[in-house]
């Protein structure tokens, strides 16, 4: 059992500032508790940030922040770049192509992977990042990303900067797994783990959730972390003073997702934009993805949530679902912008989750519907804030087949399978036939279809 009296002032100062902020009941099993607990329990308090979680709590609103009440909602105007089979569509994306390739040769691009998350729903106990993914060599999917960025670092003639986004769930066991993989074969002091903020989880009367006697319902404060953790690191000064300008946004459960895309860098560089998104076509209308429309006037993105069941099926002169263009969470970033986004912050959004809490006794109790809020920013909140914009629609079979659930849609069996359909269309279209079975083309060797030709002697597709 710890004593109390072994508290420093630091640690009773810190006791008293729950106290004064009504959040006091955090230490209410303090003197149950052995030594090793109360180190965890002071640990946890000690990342709490009460004055913002009193901002928050008295400003978060129901669903989204600056999203749009229902009825608002416009269809996309011309940020949006659709693909188009014609010649003068082919010969814009083979320019914006050049382009982006002029600038990652330049040494003016980073790449950024968010892999902070909690992975929840997938069940993973590890971070996702280390979640097998190629189909015969079972590559993880942080590896699968970073093999990417060392075909274009070593194609480019010139280091690349690779920068993850980790949390406290994430961090220890990222760094150890960056490790054991020798960095991925990347330059070292190239890679940067920046991490992002955390929150803790409320109950309906305000109050911090303990998940134990001795612990904290602390969770990443959502991927629009990335922005202040760009800032905290100060990683986003050093990419500025070595003339990086534009930071390739991506999530680490894509494995589809070109991390590193000079077609998109290019269309982003050449709209001068501040904050650009790739979209693919919903698969229907029930799609639970957020959809590129516009809202007050600006471009946004715009949760499935928020859409009524008219708006989710309204159907354009084409036949094509007006917001049909889902948001796949891949982001050309301009720095200035991201600093800008740092300095301004990004509202939280509620989320009611089921959170595991300790009863009367401070035995765990797993919930049976959610009981608690989390609060998120999102990467994407960023949007409406940019002062010019483009989207870029992509094909989803070559970008998009992302691993969030343990069953039903979006599994580690589909995008499994979507990698191999993906790698198959490559090989068919550059006139090889496809073994039956599983198949895997090394990221290094080919990250896209694009090197995928060039390793074939073939020409761009
Ligand atoms: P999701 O919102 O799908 O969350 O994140 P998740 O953690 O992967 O899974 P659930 O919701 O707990 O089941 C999409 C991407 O954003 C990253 C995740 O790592 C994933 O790559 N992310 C999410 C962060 O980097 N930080 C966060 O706080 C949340």
């Amino acid at each position: 059992m710890a004593s109390v009296a072994a508290f420093d002032q630091a640690d009773r100062d810190l006791v008293a500032r729950f106290e004064a902020a009504g959040q006091g009941h955090v230490f209410r099993f303090l003197p149950q508790l052995a030594a090793a607990e109360v180190s965890d329990l002071l640990a946890d308090a000690r990342q709490v940030d009460l004055a913002k979680l009193a901002q928050i709590l008295a400003s978060a609103p129901a669903t989204g922040g600056e999203s749009a009440e229902a009825g608002q909602i416009e269809p996309p105007g011309d940020e949006l770049q659709r693909m188009e089979a014609t010649e003068d569509h082919r010969r814009l994306r083979l320019a914006a192509h050049d382009r982006g390739l002029h600038e990652i040769e330049a040494g003016r691009v980073a790449v950024v992977v968010a892999a902070g998350g909690q992975g929840t729903r997938l069940g993973s106990t590890a971070p996702k990042g280390m979640w097998p993914v190629g189909p015969l060599t079972g590559k993880p999917l942080l590896a699968w990303h970073a093999e990417k960025v060392r075909y274009w670092a070593k194609r480019v003639g010139r280091p690349i900067p690779f920068v993850v986004l980790v949390s406290d769930a994430t961090a220890q066991a990222t760094a150890d797994f960056v490790r054991w993989h020798n960095h991925f074969g990347l330059d070292p002091t190239w890679i940067k783990l920046v991490k992002q903020g955390s929150l803790p989880a409320v109950d309906d009367a305000g109050r911090i959730v303990l998940t134990s006697a001795s612990r904290i319902a602390l969770a990443p404060n959502g991927h629009g972390g990335v922005y202040a953790a760009l800032r905290e690191s100060r990683v986003i000064d050093l990419l500025a003073d070595h003339g990086v300008r534009t930071l390739a946004y991506c999530q680490v459960d894509n494995p589809l997702i070109r991390t590193l895309d000079p077609l998109f860098v290019g269309f982003h560089v050449r709209n001068e934009s501040e904050f650009s998104s790739k979209s693919v076509m919903k698969r229907g209308p029930a799609e639970k993805v957020g959809v590129f429309g516009r809202v007050g006037g600006r471009p946004a993105i715009v949760e499935y949530s928020e859409l009524t069941v008219e708006q989710e099926s309204a159907i354009d002169a084409e036949g094509a679902l007006v917001f049909g263009q889902g948001n796949i969470a891949a982001h050309c970033i301009d720095v200035a912008f991201a600093r800008r986004m740092a300095d301004e912050g990004l509202p939280y959004h509620r989320a009611r989750k089921k959170v595991p809490c300790a009863d009367a006794t401070g035995r765990t109790v797993e919930p049976d519907r959610p009981n608690a809020t989390k609060f998120e920013c999102f990467v994407f909140d960023a949007l409406p804030r940019a002062a010019r914009t483009v989207v870029v629609e992509a094909r989803r079979s070559d970008e998009f087949s992302p691993i969030k659930n343990a069953t039903g849609d979006d599994t580690p069996d589909t995008a499994r399978r979507d990698l191999i359909e993906m790698f198959r269309g490559w090989m068919r279209r550059a006139g090889v036939t496809p073994p039956d079975g599983a198949i895997e083309i090394s990221p290094f060797d080919a990250p896209d279809e694009h090197a995928y030709r060039a390793l074939r002697g073939l020409a761009r597709a």
